[in-house]
């Protein structure tokens, strides 16, 4: 069947005010969860939106390392996103497990984590990762594979097999904090249950959203 004129049932589970907790970084942490014991592959995986100087949104899938006061992902800070963010703090994040009928959206802002807390996580990245993070000015272009190999090839001989690779200084995370989380799950009849989290004080004020 063509694929684009399928229509899917969404099914029937409930999702209501009680199945959310009063913070929502505690029901994102649960649907990552629900969502690598559905078998879905790269669970912690979401689209990443930000703006650039010149007003234009951009999008690229992440990861996401460390979910505390905010979701925290990393990458080179001179990358597109990189500058990006350093430009503007306000991002969007989608998490969307089609499988499961489930989505997040976020918003709010992005900063970079402390050096301290890039070199602890830069530490524990395989060291083919870690050698790879000097190898690459992500978002510049490169003549060829064979170029991008070959640089690759000389830094691993360079930093050769004993001594710890440090972290290139351009690398690093980012921890964003949500003014707002929407949860959504999917049911019958397109008549989808939505709840939204806005930043309220101390708090969240919750509401919810027709489908
Ligand atoms: C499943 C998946 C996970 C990814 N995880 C990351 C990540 O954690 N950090 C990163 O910098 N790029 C990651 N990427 C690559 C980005 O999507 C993107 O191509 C790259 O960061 C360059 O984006 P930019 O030019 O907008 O900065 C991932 C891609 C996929 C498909």
């Amino acid at each position: 069947m063509d694929p684009l004129a399928r229509h899917s049932d969404y099914g029937h589970e409930e999702f209501d005010e009680s199945h959310v907790h009063e913070d929502p970084l505690e029901t994102l942490r649960q649907w990552v969860i629900d969502a690598d014991a559905a078998g879905i592959y790269e669970p912690n995986a979401f689209v990443l939106g930000t703006i650039d100087p010149t007003v234009t949104p951009t999008a690229r899938t992440v990861l996401l390392k460390q979910l505390d006061s905010g979701l925290v992902f990393v990458t080179n800070y001179l990358s597109r996103k990189g500058r990006a963010i350093d430009a503007n703090s306000r991002v969007s994040a989608v998490f969307g497990w089609y499988s499961i009928h489930r989505q997040v959206l976020i918003e709010g802002n992005a900063t970079r984590v402390t050096p301290a807390e890039s070199d602890e996580y830069f530490a524990s990245r395989p060291r083919g990762s870690q050698v790879a993070a000097w190898a690459s000015d992500q978002s510049t272009p490169v003549e060829s594979r064979n170029r991008l190999d070959a640089h690759y090839g000389d830094l691993l001989a360079r930093f050769g097999d004993d001594s710890p690779v440090e972290r290139p200084p351009h690398w690093g995370g980012y921890r964003i904090v949500p003014d707002r989380i929407e949860f959504w799950k999917g049911r019958s009849n397109r008549m989808h249950d939505r709840i939204a989290f806005e930043r309220d004080g101390d708090g969240w004020r919750v509401t919810r959203l027709q489908p």
